[in-house]
């Protein structure tokens, strides 16, 4: 690694990706030269990284809220910021409660709910088929028995498309896209890799939010809860749309970074 470019941290994971070694054994031999094929996939890894490609899809998985999800351009890389969300349905789903997890991408929420609480009963959707075969995989992976029994089940659809008339939930999560389409983020570092349906939603960057914010009363029971990821400037604007739909207990919570990160609300009574 002697030279190479990449902050040290990055360059070990990929090294442990390179070489098949686990992090132990590259510390315990630090002093001894990798063997030929190693280095060269190393290289070609590090090349890659210094492009811009996420360190999650060059080694195939991200860890979150203490899982190994599979993780692919197909999907998001799941992020620290949403165990904000977890947490909050964790605490706030009622026992053997039902769960909707709305564009659940590499299935982080889904799955670590029903890993989590195995009296919960989970649907989990996405528009992007892509992105529910792997989070189909993780699930197999993660929680098989959920996905056998049916208590975790992966829905293809357009946000409440997929959704049964008279189908309702005790807490809706959602992390949908949020980025506005001319965000020059979406230009830059790994965001330009990331698939752009995951990540940008309309000129204003609330098009998802309002679709889910629109569909949601039928489907949430009346003492049932609705909580949704945004962007740190956007708490009032999705405060805003709740509130404007007659939506109580209208909040916003920080992540753990401080930033307001999720609004959580429950229908009008
Ligand atoms: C920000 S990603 C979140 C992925 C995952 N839940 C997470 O937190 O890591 C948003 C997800 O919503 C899905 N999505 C985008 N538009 C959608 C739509 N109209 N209907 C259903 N899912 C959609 C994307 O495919 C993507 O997987």
């Amino acid at each position: 690694m002697l030279g190479c470019p990449l902050p040290r941290l990055e360059a070990r994971v990929l090294l442990e990706a390179a070489s098949g070694r686990r992090r132990e054994w590259l510390i315990a031999h630090g002093d001894e030269p990798a063997d030929e094929p190693a280095a060269a996939a190393f290289e070609s890894l590090a090349r890659r990284r210094l492009g811009g490609e996420p360190i999650a899809y060059l080694v195939g998985a991200r860890e979150f809220a203490g899982r190994r999800f599979a993780t692919t351009p197909a999907v998001l890389v799941p992020r620290p910021d949403t165990e904000t969300l977890v947490g909050f349905a964790l605490a706030h789903a009622p026992a053997r409660g039902r769960v909707l997890d709305l564009g659940t991408g590499s299935g982080a929420i889904a799955i670590t709910l029903a890993c989590e609480r195995d009296d919960l009963r989970i649907v989990a959707t996405d528009r992007s088929e892509a992105a529910l075969a792997i989070a189909r995989r993780n699930a197999e992976a993660l929680c098989p028995r959920a996905l056998e029994t049916g208590r975790l089940e992966l829905r293809a659809g357009d946000w409440w498309s997929c959704i049964g008339d008279g189908e309702r939930f005790d807490l809706v999560a959602s992390n949908p896209p949020y980025v506005a389409d001319d965000d020059p983020h979406l230009r830059e570092g790994d965001l330009r890799f990331e698939p752009r349906d995951a990540l940008a939603a309309g000129a204003d960057g609330l098009d998802a939010l309002r679709a889910i914010v629109q569909g949601a009363a039928p489907h949430i029971a009346p003492d049932g809860w609705i909580a949704l990821e945004h962007g740190y400037e956007q708490g009032a604007a999705v405060r805003a749309l709740l509130a404007g739909r007659g939506w109580r207990e209208v909040a916003t919570r920080p992540d753990g970074a401080g930033r307001p990160r999720i609004t959580c609300a429950r229908p009008f009574l």
